[in-house]
């Protein structure tokens, strides 16, 4: 094992759960709250790979806040499911305040006093209410936004911004995800990759894999790093 002095994590999905909007959802779409909360969160990650590749003066990207709210256009057009200005603004606020998973506050608290950082595609008016109000406040020592880049991860220019900021080579970060195409992403970077599979999924195969295979955040906090 590479000694790792700085631990970046990723945070939709892996340390804040993203289907705790479903709730929300059920109530303006009943029945298909949990189809709704996915498709929803599907087409998030597409628009921001698909603005990041399509990227040009004349195709500037959205930020996370806008394309989360054009994903949900999307995901309730697809569902035909209509919802006027405020419960579509309700659903986007849920956004504002994901539930982290039961088991993030111990897995960061396991890793002090080494710095713990998050480093998302989320913008910071996104991540830094929702970190604050949360039981993780106390364990992350800073939060970073692709913003910072220009672009949305998996680009490694969104990686870079976590190696500038800690001034750790990346093999000494120790990166982790949730989300197959953003640990494929940070172990083609050169971190030392942390990948949470919670759902049992297959590895991405378009690039190499990561280094370490976790079922969740706890199973991660007992590697005892
Ligand atoms: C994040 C999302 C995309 O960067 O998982 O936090």
């Amino acid at each position: 094992m590479t000694a790792l002095s700085a631990f970046v994590f990723d945070a939709y999905g892996t340390l804040f759960d993203v289907h705790s909007v479903s709730a929300e959802a059920e109530a303006i779409a009943p029945r298909q709250g949990g189809i709704l909360s996915q498709i929803w969160r599907t087409k998030q990650l597409e628009y921001s790979w698909l603005q990041s590749i399509m990227l040009s003066p004349a195709a500037p990207r959205d930020d996370f806040a806008a394309l989360t709210g054009k994903a949900l256009d999307y995901a309730l057009s697809q569902l035909m499911v209509t919802a006027d200005a405020a419960a579509r603004a309700r659903l986007v606020d849920a956004w504002l305040g994901l539930a982290p998973f039961p088991d993030a506050a111990d897995a960061l608290a396991s890793l002090a006093p080494r710095p713990r950082w998050i480093l998302s595609n989320g913008t910071r008016a996104m991540l830094e209410p929702m970190v604050a109000q949360s039981s993780l406040a106390a364990h992350v020592d800073g939060i970073l936004s692709a913003d910072q880049a220009g672009i949305y991860k998996p680009s490694p220019r969104v990686y870079q911004i976590a190696v500038e900021r800690l001034r750790v080579a990346p093999e000494n970060i120790g990166f982790v995800s949730s989300n197959g195409w953003d640990a494929a992403g940070a172990k083609a970077y050169g971190f030392t990759t942390f990948w949470i599979n919670r759902s049992g999924l297959p590895v991405e195969r378009h690039a190499a894999p990561p280094d370490y295979v976790l079922g969740s955040l706890a199973e991660f906090a007992a590697l005892a790093l």
